[in-house]
């Protein structure tokens, strides 16, 4: 129930400008995306890296239906994957398509992200393509194929374990030797496509995770779920797989008592680094995964307020 009114005001354009003209809700905002600029975005990963984790980027945005406004998007990625090289960041970027312009046309979008792809190679920087909704599964994993065939292999997506056709896209990964990020999924699907129970979605969680851990290729396992994690955690133990064959991941903001365990446990941990004035969207799927975040944020926005934070 609160999920659902919690999607509904995610997508409403009036509550998106009413919240989005609070102080409050961007202060809310702070625990999850440290800022709205590139610099921002530069300095939480700099912090990050100085406590053994690694860093994902992503310049916030999605669904973008005209080409400015997609250039500009991918431009931000360029000036991000600079200072990545520049600064030699242990950071790659993950991106989404429909922010690069899938949604104008394939052929936009290749000509888009072709220009991030060539800043990328040129500094040897892995580029990761987040998943969106189930419309765009398809078009998502064949642009890779396509971009694959054509010789760019320092790239890999996200599969979502609440899928039903998730298992058959693991198994096209390893053959391809193409990295993937597991994670549950974020959006609403419908229940002929997705697996609905919770209890249900770690079980396939755990079943893909055990086939990418032992065939894949460094296979991030992106989840804050202290039972997947503990469920990675004893099956490399068991089968002697090696910390350095896969990594966790999680969110900027979200369990950092867990990441620097993990770390000092001697795994790999890369933390997800948000930024940008797209915000909102963001912000209201992690409200949506774990109503429990409302509390926690807003707390931590009243502390910050008063001055406590
Ligand atoms: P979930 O939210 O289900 O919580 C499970 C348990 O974790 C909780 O019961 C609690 O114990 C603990 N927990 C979670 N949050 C906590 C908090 N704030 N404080 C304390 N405990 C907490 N999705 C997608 O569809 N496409 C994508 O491309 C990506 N990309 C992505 C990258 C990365 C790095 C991450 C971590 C996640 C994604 N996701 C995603 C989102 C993913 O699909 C999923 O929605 C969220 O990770 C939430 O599921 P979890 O398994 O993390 O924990």
């Amino acid at each position: 129930m609160l999920r659902k009114a919690i999607n509904f005001l995610s997508n409403s354009p009036t509550a998106k400008k009413l919240l989005t003209d609070t102080p409050f809700t961007r202060a809310m905002s702070k625990q999850f995306v440290p800022g709205e600029t590139v610099d921002s975005a530069v300095e939480a990963t700099r912090e990050d890296n100085a406590l053994g984790l690694k860093v994902t980027m992503n310049y916030l945005g999605e669904s973008v239906e005209d080409e400015p406004s997609a250039r500009a998007a991918a431009d931000t990625y360029i000036q991000l994957l600079e200072e990545i090289g520049a600064h030699k960041l242990d950071a790659n970027v993950s991106l989404k398509f429909t922010q690069m312009g899938q949604d104008i046309s394939e052929s936009f979008l290749a000509e888009n992200l072709g220009r991030v792809l060539e800043v990328a190679e040129r500094h040897g920087i892995f580029l990761r393509f987040d998943m969106e909704y189930s419309s765009h599964t398809q078009r998502t994993l064949d642009a890779l194929e396509k971009l694959w065939a054509q010789g760019h292999q320092n790239i890999g997506t996200v599969l979502q374990a609440y899928l039903y056709r998730t298992e058959g896209d693991v198994a096209r990964m390893i053959e391809l030797g193409a990295r993937v990020r597991l994670c549950k999924g974020a959006y609403s699907e419908p229940a002929a496509i997705a697996i609905q129970e919770m209890d249900k979605i770690r079980e396939n969680y755990i079943h893909l995770m055990k086939r990418l851990v032992s065939e894949g290729n460094y296979p991030g396992l992106a989840t804050h779920d202290p039972k997947l994690i503990g469920a990675a955690v004893d099956y490399v133990a068991q089968n002697g797989i090696g910390a350095e064959r896969f990594e966790f991941q999680m969110l900027h903001g979200v369990r950092t008592d867990l990441q620097k365990q993990l770390v000092a446990d001697g795994y790999n941990v890369r933390v997800y680094i948000p930024f940008g004035e797209m915000w909102y969207p963001y912000l209201m799927r992690r409200m949506a995964e774990r109503p429990a975040n409302i509390l926690m944020i807003s707390r931590a926005a009243i502390g910050r307020a008063f001055g406590r934070g």
